[in-house]
């Protein structure tokens, strides 16, 4: 009988919290309980652990520290960059361009503002995920006062031309936000240099080993852009309400371990992760989504024919493995992702899709177990299945 193992692979959900920032964390939820706006020592002690972790991250981008603004995670941020900018131009025009493949934090808040007067062009993607600068470029209006686009998907894990076309955003004089949440400590980012011409940038601490409800959204000075949340003068008076030091201090820690290990982390990610793609391949009738190479290095996603993703989640973790089918958020209700379908997949086909996003904490053991277990569950369900025949099935 096979040993069932705990195997975790949907890091894109989020990942646990590295034991190293939990240990920096604790002091500021025993200790120093103070509120950073407060004069006595242990409120000063809370600012500066705030302003060390604005650092911290501040050099892991390439930033000012006076550019990081801390938020209580990438949602809040990209409402932030959407509805801020949004209202800050509105004076001179209404047209924002986005795509349509956006995480719903960015892609609601558009909706919002449609109802609000403003006008979305949602570019076309190609069958990989992937926006075309030029398609940046031809949908450009007089009116355009903000362009986001995401720097990597979140469930196909196609890497966006994030530099080109914030060359382009750049050229027309138009603010440039990225959703840049699932990237940190994968993609090695500067906002002096290759980033130079994002003038915003989410990000949350949970998608890489740091604490839940806390991120930042990095505002490139000069940025015009109206405050989401008004109260106290938190934040140099942008971002009201008491921070969130230990979670701050967590983000911090998490970000510094994170920098210099990302290509250490890159390469371990690979190798297990096109393993596993191999392996997996091997399926009848089963696809690759996102792009074969323009992939962040820990996601896979799959659509398999006559298979329903629910029940291949649900089977799984059974076996021990936590996987997702679209995006985490939208797990819950039976929806082909937006995503999927915004590549062209059929309903049929997307709502048979599997992600599996690895993360440090994996081992090759563990791709052996998903290499073991995946095939047969797949085998089981197909074999329910009414319109499946195997001699139609197909390898690709
Ligand atoms: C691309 C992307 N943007 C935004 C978010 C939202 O981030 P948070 O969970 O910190 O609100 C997520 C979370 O899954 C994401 O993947």
């Amino acid at each position: 009988m096979r040993e069932k193992r705990f195997v975790y692979m949907d890091h894109a959900a989020t990942t646990f919290t590295k034991p190293e920032v939990i240990e920096a964390m604790l002091p500021f939820l025993k200790k120093h309980f103070g509120n950073p706006s407060s004069l006595y020592s242990i409120g000063r002690e809370g600012k500066e652990a705030v302003e060390n972790a604005r650092e911290q991250l501040a050099k892991a981008l390439g930033a000012n520290p006076e550019e990081i603004y801390f938020t209580s995670g990438g949602t809040e941020s990209d409402n932030w960059a959407i509805k801020g900018t949004a209202f800050a131009r509105r004076k001179k025009g209404k047209h924002i361009i986005t795509t349509p493949i956006e995480h719903h934090a960015v892609l609601y808040p558009c909706e919002y503002l449609e109802t609000q007067g403003f006008d979305v062009t949602y570019l076309p993607v190609d069958r990989y995920g992937l926006v075309d600068p030029a398609e940046v470029e031809a949908a450009i209006r007089e009116d355009t006062i903000l362009i986001s686009v995401m720097y990597a998907n979140n469930e196909i894990g196609t890497i966006e031309p994030i530099p080109e076309i914030g060359k382009i955003a750049k050229e027309y004089g138009i603010p440039f936000h990225t959703d840049a949440v699932q990237v940190i400590g994968k993609i090695s980012l500067n906002m002096e240099k290759k980033d130079r011409n994002v003038d915003m940038l989410s990000l949350s601490s949970h998608k890489f080993y740091g604490p839940k409800g806390v991120g930042a959204l990095y505002l490139r000075e000069g940025t015009e852009i109206d405050n989401y949340m008004h109260g106290g003068g938190q934040e140099r008076n942008k971002r009201a309400g008491t921070e969130n030091v230990a979670g701050i201090v967590g983000l911090g820690k998490a970000i510094e371990l994170a920098t210099p290990m990302l290509e250490e982390h890159n390469v371990k990610m690979r190798k297990m992760r096109d393993r596993l793609l191999a392996g997996i391949l091997e399926i009848p009738s089963c696809r690759l989504n996102g792009h074969p190479e323009k992939r962040l290095s820990d996601n896979l996603n799959f659509s398999f024919e006559y298979i329903e993703g629910e029940s291949l989640l649900l089977m799984l973790d059974a076996m021990g493995i936590c996987s997702s089918t679209g995006s985490a958020c939208s797990s819950g209700s039976l929806d082909p992702s937006h995503v999927l379908r915004a590549i062209g997949l059929p309903p049929e086909i997307a709502q048979g899709s599997l992600r599996l996003t690895l993360g440090d904490e994996n081992s090759e053991e563990d791709i052996d177990y998903v290499l073991e277990v995946l095939p047969e569950t797949v085998e089981k369900l197909r074999a329910m299945s009414p319109f499946y025949k195997p001699e139609t099935a197909c390898k690709k």
